[in-house]
C-alpha cells in the first residue's frame, strides 16, 4: 500500500508479563517504541515531529495506566509500540486523539502536540481532531451496512464526496488500497458484517483510509 503519511501500531508480545508503561523505568528490551520500517533502520532527519508526547501519564479512575511517557513520532513513517499485554500500548495510541474523553473516569497528565499544538488546548475542537486521525480496531468493527456504506458513509458525512460517481470511484480506489476489491467488487451490497473475518479487517483499513487522515492508528 502506499504509504503517505504517519502510522502508529500497538504490537502485543505474548508470554510476558504485563507492566505499566514508563519512560526511562523499565528496560528498553520491555518496551521499545522506536521501531521504524522502512530503508532506513533509523528514523529520516528530514521527516519532522508529527506527535510529540510529553510526559504523559494516564489512569482509569484509581488505575495508572501511562507513566511519565515521552516520545516523539515523526511524519512519513511507521513507528510501533512493541510491549507485554497490558503495558499500556493501546492507552498511549488513544490519547493523542481524545479518545479518552469518551471513558467516564480517565485522567490523562502531560502534554500530547500535533503539528506544535498542543491537543488539550481550549479551542480544540475534539470531533475536529479526531477526524485527523483513522483507527483501525483490533478487533474488526464494520458498521452493519453494506460494503458500499462502510467506506462511503465518512466521506460522505464530512463532505468530501457530493455525487454518486465520484463516491464510486473512493470506495474502489480504498478497497484496492487496502487489498480488497477484487474480493468485494461483486458484493458491495452485501453486509460488511458478512464478510470473513481477514476481509472485515480490511474493510474497516479501507474506512479508515476513506477520509484521508493524517494518522493512521492501528492496535496489533
Ligand atoms: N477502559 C478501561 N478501564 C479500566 N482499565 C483499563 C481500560 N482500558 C485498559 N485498562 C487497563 O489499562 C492497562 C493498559 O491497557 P492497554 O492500554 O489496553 O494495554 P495494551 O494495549 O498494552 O495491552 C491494563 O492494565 C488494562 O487493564
Ligand atoms: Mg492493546
Amino acid at each position: 500500500m502506499a504509504f503517505n503519511g504517519t502510522a502508529l501500531a500497538d504490537v502485543s508480545l505474548p508470554n510476558k508479563v504485563g507492566g505499566m508503561m514508563e519512560s526511562g523505568v523499565h528496560e528498553r528490551s520491555l518496551i521499545d517504541f522506536d521501531l521504524h520500517v522502512g530503508e532506513h533502520a533509523n528514523h529520516d532527519t528530514s521527516h519532522r515531529v508529527k506527535v510529540k508526547v510529553e510526559n504523559v501519564s494516564f489512569w482509569y479512575g484509581e488505575k495508572q495506566a501511562l507513566e511519565n511517557v515521552a516520545l516523539d513520532i515523526f511524519d512519513h513513517e511507521v513507528t510501533a509500540f512493541i510491549g507485554p499485554s497490558g503495558c499500556g500500548k493501546t492507552t498511549l495510541l488513544k490519547c493523542p486523539n481524545w479518545t479518552h474523553e469518551i471513558i467516564p473516569d480517565a485522567r490523562m497528565s502531560g502534554r500530547i502536540l500535533l503539528d506544535g499544538r498542543d491537543i488539550c488546548a481550549a479551542d480544540i475542537d475534539p470531533p475536529a481532531l479526531r477526524r485527523r486521525f483513522g483507527w483501525v480496531a483490533q478487533k474488526p468493527n464494520p458498521f452493519p451496512r453494506s460494503v458500499y456504506k462502510n467506506v462511503a458513509y465518512g466521506p460522505w458525512l464530512h463532505g468530501l464526496i457530493a455525487k454518486r460517481s465520484e463516491a464510486d470511484e473512493l470506495v474502489q480506489s480504498c478497497l484496492a488500497l487496502a487489498g480488497l476489491w477484487d474480493e468485494v467488487k461483486d458484493r458491495l451490497d452485501d453486509p460488511g458484517t458478512e464478510l470473513s473475518g481477514g476481509q472485515q479487517q480490511r474493510l474497516c483499513v479501507a474506512r479508515a483510509i476513506s477520509t484521508n487522515p493524517e494518522i493512521n492508528q492501528s492496535g496489533n
